[in-house]
């Protein structure tokens, strides 16, 4: 993978440690995904390698099409890698694991459970003791502003009030990486705003590290410490950039020159390497 050219005033902070995310974080080495389908084998991923280091948030920026909930369901273990390795902590991932976490493009609240009882889902799920994890899955509610709503049910929230329940829920088991597949991807745009900054503030708190799929080079900017974009399908890591801006990130971080620089160059890379 070559690391996009930056101009200077785009200086790379810092570079991956390829050691320590292979012990520590996540490690993905050159994996492939076929799918056998009826009109014969498709090939979703191809040679696809990246690492996340402990606490660090990674954006993955790709067409429609290139394989990124593909990637994602290799990492939490739902789906199993035709060549190549997958290790989260130095084990190897080889079926869901208790140490990730995942939020979905749709928030998928169960209706008729209450907020809390949402929340603790993954908690029964996991056949853990629910009433040791009731005071997290509260504190949890406050870290995502919905402390008084943890008796409402899904339908009484609006839709970026269920996301941050989804949040809350991806994070209980207090996994060490939080996968995120387009999260606010059907969210208007003034709550989708709210809800970077929103998860930028609750990343920081909890120090998770995030693998973070989206289509919007503005999203991936403004949360990511690294931005990874992929190339059409088969889909694999074409290139990279370091986000240099300060955290934490503002509104006002969005209408500075630099960022919207980062947009306009990140843009012009997706345009030229990523056509499906
Ligand atoms: N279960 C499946 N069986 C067969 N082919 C599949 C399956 N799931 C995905 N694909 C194919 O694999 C490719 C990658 O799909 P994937 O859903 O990973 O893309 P994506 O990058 O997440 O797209 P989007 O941005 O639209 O969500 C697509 O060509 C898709 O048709
Ligand atoms: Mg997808």
């Amino acid at each position: 993978m070559n690391r996009m050219a930056q101009p200077n005033l785009w200086p790379v902070l810092h570079t991956v440690d390829t050691a320590s995310a292979y012990k520590a974080g996540l490690s993905i080495r050159d994996v492939s995904l076929t799918y056998g389908t009826s009109r014969g084998p498709l090939r979703a991923l191809d040679n696809l390698s990246l690492d996340v280091k402990p606490g660090e948030f990674v954006a993955v920026l790709g067409p429609s099409g290139c394989g990124k909930s593909t990637l994602l369901k290799l990492v939490s273990g739902l789906l199993s890698a035709t060549e190549g390795e997958i290790h989260l902590k130095g084990r190897p991932v080889k079926s869901p694991r208790s140490d990730v976490g995942i939020v979905f493009q749709q928030a998928t609240l169960l209706p008729w459970k209450t907020v809390l009882n949402n929340v603790l889902v993954p908690v029964r799920a996991m056949g853990l003791p629910v009433k040791n994890y009731r005071d997290k899955a509260l504190d949890l509610l406050k870290l995502v502003g919905l402390e008084a709503f943890a008796n409402h049910y899904p339908s009484e929230l609006s839709g970026g009030m269920q996301q941050r329940v989804a949040v809350a829920r991806g994070l209980i088991h207090d996994p060490a990486l939080l996968l995120m597949d387009e999260p606010f991807a059907a969210l208007d745009a003034m709550t989708r705003e709210h809800m970077m900054i929103e998860l930028q503030r609750i990343w920081a708190s909890t120090h998770k590290s995030v693998l973070f799929i989206t289509h919007s080079i503005q999203e991936a900017v403004f949360l990511a410490d690294r931005v990874l974009i992929m190339g059409g399908r088969p889909g694999r890591v074409v290139d990279e950039l370091v986000v240099p801006l300060e955290r934490p990130r503002t509104v006002e971080t969005m209408a500075r020159k630099d960022f919207n620089d980062l947009l306009g160059h990140l843009r012009h890379v997706f345009g030229e390497k990523s056509t499906c």
